[in-house]
This record gives structure tokens, C-alpha cells and sequence, in this order.
């Protein structure tokens, strides 16, 4: 069946999003079976999640607005982050892991170093596609992620679910909008086609394994 332009241009970006979401699910069905995880692994898991969002993701959304070129997106990043600010999300986290008694420790900082590290230095390359691309795929995870980490703080015995709450709501609104965002981006600076678009994706995710199994290999791609 013949396609119309429109189609054609519209395509790259949905077969992108199509796989960001595969990457996704597998990673929500590679997560343990949090019956079976005892306390420390619970307060862990938290603790590092923790330990790389509560001071990376305003900073890393911050670096997809400075590399952003194309008009459309930046209203898509500023309201993202807009909220962030406004609504203390930071201190939402903070209050969510001590609840659970999962503040980061040394260790627990430590055990995601190196993956954070790579994200960082990606980041700091301030590629225009990668870098909305990526945040459209931590965004995604994030709102995916959220009852399981509600279920391990449920588990430590906390009640103070703001952060799962409202991550597991407003990030869909988010993601689809980081999606918009990377076709402006992608149209005003066509990708080479040998170029790695998931470069940052996959330091990401490799950061969320040892996020969820710090002693364990990265799962293969
Ligand atoms: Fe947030």
C-alpha cells in the first residue's frame, strides 16, 4: 500500500518509540519478584534509585532543554521541568525513601558510580535527538516502574506514597510529550543513518540494572 509523505516522515519516530517501549517491558519483566526480595534488597533497590534520581533527573532533563534545537520542544521540556521545580519532586523522593528507611547510604551511592558516571558524560555531549530520546525512554520507565517501587516501600512498612503516586500519573503526559519533542528533533537534524540513536538509552538502562541488581552483569540487550 503506497504511503503518504506524511506517513513516511511520521514512521522513524514511531518505530523508535515502539522500540524504547520494548526495551521497557522488558526491563518491568526482568525486575525480581519482589515477594521474595528480603528487607535489605528492598531498602537497596530504593536507596539507589534514589541515590540517581533525586539529583540527576532535573539536571538531565535540564541538559535535553539546553540541547534541544528545534522550536517545538522546548515548551515540551520547560513545562516537565516547570513541575519538577514547583511541585519539590526532589524532596517528594527524599520523603518517599526515608519513609521507607531507604535514605542512600555511601554503599549505595557508590554501587551505581560508574553507570551514572557514563549517563552524565553522555549527557554532557548535549546531542539534540539522543538527548530527548533518552528522557523519553526515563520517563517511560519511571511511570512503569512506579507501582513496583510503591509495592517495595508498602513492603518496608511505609505508607507515604506521594512520589509513586504521582510519577505513575503525570510521566505518561510526559513521555508522549518527549515523543513530540523528538520528532521535531529528528526532523530538524536527520540522523546519520549508521548514528547510534539509543546510545544514551543503553547507558541508561545498563544504570537502572544496577539500580535493581547491583552485584549482577547488565541483562543483554
Ligand atoms: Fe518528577
Amino acid at each position: 500500500m503506497p504511503s503518504s509523505p506524511g506517513c513516511l516522515l511520521a514512521s522513524p519516530v514511531a518505530l523508535i518509540e515502539d522500540k524504547v517501549f520494548a526495551i521497557i517491558d522488558e526491563l518491568i519483566d526482568s525486575l525480581p519478584d519482589p515477594k521474595q526480595l528480603t528487607s535489605e534488597e528492598r531498602r537497596g533497590i530504593i536507596a539507589r534509585y534514589t541515590s540517581v534520581l533525586e539529583g540527576n533527573f532535573i539536571y538531565w532533563m535540564t541538559a535535553a532543554v539546553i540541547a534541544a534545537k528545534a522550536e517545538e520542544s522546548r515548551p515540551i521540556l520547560l513545562e516537565n521541568l516547570y513541575e519538577e521545580v514547583h511541585d519539590c519532586h526532589p524532596l517528594m523522593l527524599r520523603k518517599f525513601a526515608i519513609a521507607a528507611n531507604a535514605f542512600p547510604t555511601d554503599k549505595d551511592f557508590l554501587a551505581v558510580h560508574d553507570d551514572l558516571t557514563k549517563v552524565r558524560q553522555f549527557m554532557g555531549k548535549l546531542s539534540p535527538v539522543k538527548s530527548v530520546l533518552t528522557m523519553g525512554f526515563f520517563e517511560g520507565f519511571i511511570q512503569k516502574f512506579m507501582s513496583y517501587l510503591a509495592y517495595l516501600a508498602a513492603g518496608q512498612g511505609s505508607t507515604e506514597l506521594e512520589y509513586t503516586d504521582v510519577h505513575g500519573v503525570c510521566d505518561i503526559e510526559h513521555t508522549e510529550g518527549l515523543f513530540k519533542a523528538l520528532a521535531a528533533e529528528i526532523a530538524l537534524t536527520p540522523p546519520k543513518p549508521d548514528a547510534d540513536l539509543f546510545e544514551g538509552v543503553t547507558l541508561l538502562r545498563t544504570l537502572i540494572e544496577q539500580i535493581v541488581r547491583p552485584e549482577a552483569e547488565p541483562l543483554a540487550a
